[in-house]
């Protein structure tokens, strides 16, 4: 059989290949293959752990919060009956207690893009024109931690968010020249762990207002059973009130708490997670009955025992912990003021009777009235 070029070709090939060659394409081949199925698995993992994204995306899976809720549900679904962009808003409260998730929520119900951006991250004014001359109409421009935003970065947001333009100069000297450039209408959407850092000049500029409370124990053993039915966990319904009950009224840490008695119950016990399994794995997490963590206790310990319960100044008070300032105002105070174990006070911080008794010290009896110091 005469033997055509091809198959003459594919011999060279052959006989080409030594058999160290033959050995290495083998190891080659061994190794593509196994890095396609670590593809696989890392594609799958990534599947797996979207599937499994906690965040809810329509209003009716929104736990809690009804009063925002219904406010801002009515004021999307008017704008949208009007052909019209929805009022900027602003979201404030603790942090983890959903301003994020509620704000991809409106753009999700608008059917609009949302631009996700923070005030740190827009550093310079040229940063907010070219994001702002790039926003179509109808986007949803979500600024997170907006109190960080620059003084020059805000006035630039003034006229966007009220005339839907910006004025800006480029060239200089005596190439200076001002531009005043239209914007597509669109509708901003602020959110923020500290209200009272923002100028009032922006803050006037929100149509719509919102200030997130932390949730109730209820609502909390929703998010967790919700949560849990995503993740294919077993948990009993006095297991969702024990890893509600010890959230901190945050629905972000009831979150974390699950995953955490998850492993646990995973590891220890038969995966189901009741009540006495969430106890027991949040007491190792080191996480009390009422909630609080380490860090929660050691404030606590700290202005009661070093301070003698107060008055004490934040500064003081973070330098002894040896903590961020900003962390015990933004995660630490609000919970410990909701729960009524310190209060704040002109002359400084001041530890609570309840606060004293939940770390098991006597109260103070030279406090000032109110409050229950004095008790
Ligand atoms: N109302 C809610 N119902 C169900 N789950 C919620 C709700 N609010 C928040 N969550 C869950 O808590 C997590 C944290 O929420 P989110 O990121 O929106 O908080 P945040 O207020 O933006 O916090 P931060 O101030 O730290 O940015 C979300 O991933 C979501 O799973
Ligand atoms: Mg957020």
């Amino acid at each position: 059989m005469a033997s055509g070029p091809e198959e003459s070709g594919r011999e060279r090939i052959v006989q080409a290949s030594s058999p160290s060659n033959d050995a290495d394409k083998l190891a080659g081949d061994q190794a593509l293959e196994e890095r396609a199925q670590d593809m696989t698995s890392n594609e799958e993992i990534a599947a797996k752990a979207r599937s499994k994204d906690l965040r809810p995306h329509r209003f009716q899976d929104y736990v809690g919060q009804r009063a925002v809720v219904d406010s801002i549900s009515i004021a999307v679904m008017a704008a949208k009956k009007r052909g019209d962009t929805l009022d900027h808003a602003l979201f404030h409260g603790p942090p983890g207690l959903g301003k994020t998730t509620i704000s991809q929520i409106i753009a999700r119900e608008l059917d609009s893009q949302l631009i996700h951006t923070s005030g740190p991250a827009l550093e310079r004014p040229a940063d907010v024109v070219g994001l702002l001359s790039n926003l179509k109409t109808g986007d949803v421009l979500f600024i997170d931690e907006i109190h960080r935003l620059s003084h020059a970065v805000e006035e630039y947001l003034y006229s966007a968010m009220e005339d839907f333009r910006v004025d800006f100069m480029t060239g200089a000297g005596a190439f200076a020249k001002s531009i005043n450039l239209p914007l597509q209408p669109f509708t901003l959407i602020g959110s923020t762990t500290r209200a009272g850092m923002l100028s009032a000049p922006l803050r006037e500029r929100f149509g719509l207002a919102y200030h997130l409370d932390f949730y109730s124990t209820e609502e909390l053993a929703r998010v967790v059973t919700r949560s849990a039915g995503i993740l294919e966990v077993d948990v009993s319904e006095s297991g969702a009130h024990e890893i509600a009950r010890r959230s901190r009224g945050t629905p972000r840490i009831s979150n974390r708490l699950l995953r955490r008695v998850r492993d646990f119950a995973e590891v220890r016990n038969s995966g189901t997670i009741t009540d006495a399994v969430a106890a027991e794995a949040m007491e190792i997490e080191g996480v009390d009955a009422l909630g609080l963590d380490r860090l929660d206790r050691l404030y606590l310990m700290t202005l009661s025992k070093n301070y003698q319960g107060g008055p004490a100044g934040i500064q003081a008070l973070a330098a002894t912990i040896n903590e961020d300032q900003q962390t015990l105002e933004d995660v630490v105070e609000p919970f410990l003021l909701k729960i009524g174990f310190m209060i704040r006070t002109p002359q400084g911080r001041r530890t609570t009777a309840d606060g004293f008794e939940h770390i098991g010290l006597p109260p103070r009896l030279d406090g000032p009235t109110g409050q229950g110091t004095l008790l």
